[in-house]
């Protein structure tokens, strides 16, 4: 089992939002997945009690805990999703050093990549492999993206962790979904939103299985017709 931790410095970023619904394209790709959720807002928790649907399993952790129910859920899962809090503390340090993959979810914005550095330097202390991944993107217009999403990329390069080629655009599909307790993907499986969360679901995969591991899998991939967005490298 593969564990990946979700974090950032800062509420509201869309840690909670990206866990889930990785979990569930995990889930959709035959990959049984199973969350923690260690911020004390719980938001992962609320989203499992609305959900119509089986699985993820979320279980309220605290940081003390992670590594028992690291173990628990490698019996049935083949990922645990460890969301956490915005807050600096013992907590997401647990998070990041028993993770194969941190995920720092940023906002294209100046208070977010500021905030953002703290969380790539945790990562790096721990020695730990991260990804940043820009969320709530605005729009291209007229097929052109926006200057603040090059702007952030070019400000998040020299924190020296990998940028996701694939981000994710503000969509009012995301809220939706979590509101009712579903992902994107499974309100609209022909949407945006299902494409873009189905190509970072594809990209974070690659990264957390090799190549020969993903190739020996038979599992179709069910986002073939999907468009991976490529924001890391804006220009189309
Ligand atoms: N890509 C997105 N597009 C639109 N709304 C989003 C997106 N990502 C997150 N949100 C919304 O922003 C709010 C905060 O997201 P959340 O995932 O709870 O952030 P965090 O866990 O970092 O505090 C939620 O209402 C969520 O639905
Ligand atoms: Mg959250």
């Amino acid at each position: 089992m593969k564990t990946l931790a979700v974090l950032s410095r800062k509420g509201g970023t869309g840690k909670t939002t990206v866990a889930l619904h990785l979990a569930v394209a995990a889930q959709r790709a035959g990959r049984p997945a199973a969350m923690a959720d260690l911020d004390r807002q719980h938001s992962l928790v609320e989203w499992r009690r609305r959900r119509p649907l089986g699985g993820p399993e979320v279980a309220e952790c605290k940081a003390g805990a992670l590594f028992t129910l690291q173990q628990a859920a490698s019996r049935a899962a083949d990922l645990l999703i460890v969301d956490t809090g915005p807050a600096s503390d013992e907590t997401t340090d647990h998070a990041v050093r028993c993770a194969d993959l941190c995920l720092i979810v940023v906002r294209p914005c100046f208070f977010d990549i500021h905030a953002v550095a703290e969380s790539a330097e945790l990562v790096k202390r721990m020695g730990r492999p991260g990804l940043l991944v820009i969320n709530q993107a605005p729009s291209r217009r007229n097929g052109v993206e926006m200057r603040s999403v090059g702007e952030a990329v070019r400000a998040l390069k020299p924190l020296g962790l990998p940028i996701s080629p694939i981000g994710l655009r503000s969509r009012a599909a995301y809220q939706h979904a979590e509101a009712s307790g579903l992902a994107a993907q499974e309100l609209d499986p022909d949407s945006a939103a299902s494409a873009e969360i189905g190509a970072l679901w594809r990209h974070v995969e690659s990264l957390l299985w090799s190549s020969a591991e993903l190739q020996s899998r038979s599992t179709a991939w069910p986002f073939q017709r999907a468009e991976a967005m490529a924001m890391a490298a804006p220009a189309e």
